[in-house]
């Protein structure tokens, strides 16, 4: 192993580029935007500093705390296409934050459940030119019912944000489960495995890529199963597609060599995350993420020595360099993963029935609602809902 995975997030910050591939006719101009990518994810790496730095100058003003908006700023929230609007619910906490906004525990004032509301800054979006990958991310959640994928109920935007707003999964994200157990026992990484397979089982039937797979995405519901979250790189394709996306680690060499990739990516993705399940660290890490392309083009994976054998004949073929080898991606699809003898004792419909006793149930002691899973991020002052402004780019998001 080329190194320890760090307790930091950081290390796994998306990368994403929205290269113009036609127009790219040599190495060094993929060289040159893997660096830029590498230089964005080390800007990164003191994440929750950082992220909060970000949203300090970008969100100035608190809905809850509106006293410093002037009267006409408040009006009327203005609603879109999406069922809701931001006066339908009460803004409790952050429960994460990312590149382009903050996932926000909200309450609704009709129903009093509990919800995730997923917020992004518009104008960042588009600076990072993400409107696509937006976009997408609200029509591919409308798609997916799914027992394993977090389901979407509405979207609406005012003039600087767009919102979504999604089932509030109450057991945090696998990755604080990981790092707090630091490796899962055989038993456990195959029943989280398990259930990631049948989700991008799912996906895959609708030609969804995923492209996003990592522990921190994996969130864990009140009774145990896991609920994919963050389509924020899916994309439905019928054949194959270019952009370079996703998590360093996490990343295709396919992807990195930009060659058109297809779904095979996912199921490489799925070997990396099953490896660090069991070893606490993925097989390619490096603090520098180029080094770290570098060990995913070389994939010289090594096992160490707890690692059984039937995981590790898994791995070999979905760790595979090459995709006309990978598992997942041969004449039988999906089917070889599930027949595969690491998986024997799996019973698959009874698993997707939620039928199997699930291996840990989070402690939630204040009933529904309780975010005590999630880390606690300082509360901003937000602006969301401020209508009577110019919204420039209302326009590109028509479907919020
Ligand atoms: N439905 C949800 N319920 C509970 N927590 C959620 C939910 N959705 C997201 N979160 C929390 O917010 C974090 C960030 O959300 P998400 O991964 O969707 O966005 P992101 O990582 O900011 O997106 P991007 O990677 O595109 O920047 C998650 O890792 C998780 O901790
Ligand atoms: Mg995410």
């Amino acid at each position: 192993m080329s190194g320890s995975t760090s307790n930091n997030k950081n290390q796994y910050e998306n990368i994403v580029s929205s290269i113009d591939y036609n127009s790219m006719n040599n190495n060094n101009n993929i060289n040159n935007n893997i660096n830029t990518n590498q230089l964005d994810t080390n800007h990164n790496n003191n994440n929750n500093n950082n992220n909060n730095n970000n949203m300090q100058q970008s969100i100035p003003s608190n809905i809850s705390n509106t006293s410093n908006l002037s009267n006409n700023q408040i009006q009327s929230i203005p609603t879109t296409k999406g069922k809701y609007s931001l006066n339908d619910f009460h803004l409790i906490q952050t429960l994460g934050t990312g590149s382009f906004g903050r996932v926000h525990l909200v309450c609704s004032v009709h129903n009093g459940r509990y919800y995730a509301m997923k917020v992004f800054r518009k104008s960042h979006v588009v600076r990072a030119k993400q409107i696509e990958h937006t976009n997408d991310e609200r029509k591919i959640l409308s798609l997916c019912k799914h027992p394993f994928i977090t389901r979407m109920w509405g979207t609406f935007q005012d003039c600087k944000s767009i919102f979504i707003i999604m089932d509030y999964i109450e057991g945090g994200e696998l990755f604080s489960l990981l790092r707090k157990s630091k490796v899962f026992p055989n038993q456990v990484a195959k029943f989280y495995s398990a259930e990631v397979l049948l989700a991008l089982e799912y996906l895959h039937s609708k030609n969804i890529i995923y492209r996003d797979l990592k522990p921190e995405n994996i969130l864990i519901s009140r009774s145990g199963h896991i609920k994919l979250a963050d389509f924020g790189f899916a994309k439905q394709v019928e054949t194959t597609t270019y952009t370079l996306c996703g998590t360093p680690d996490y990343i295709a060499p396919e992807i990195i060599a930009v060659q058109p990739y297809t779904k095979a990516v996912d199921w490489w993705s799925f070997g990396i995350l099953i490896y660090e399940m069991i070893a606490g660290t993925t097989p390619f890490y490096d603090p520098s993420p180029l080094k770290t392309y570098e060990n995913i083009t070389k994939c010289n994976v090594i096992y160490p020595n707890h690692f059984q054998l039937d995981v590790i004949n898994l791995l070999q073929g979905l760790i595979n360099k090459d995709v006309t080898y990978r598992l997942g991606n041969l004449k039988n699809g999906v089917q070889d993963i599930k027949n595969h003898r690491w998986f024997n004792e799996v019973i698959w419909e009874n698993l997707l029935q939620g039928n199997i006793e699930t291996p840990y149930e989070p402690n939630i002691p204040a009933g529904v609602g309780d975010a005590s899973q999630f880390e606690k991020y300082p509360e901003e002052r937000y602006d969301y809902g401020i209508s009577g402004i110019h919204d420039q780019f209302g326009y590109l998001f028509p479907d919020f």
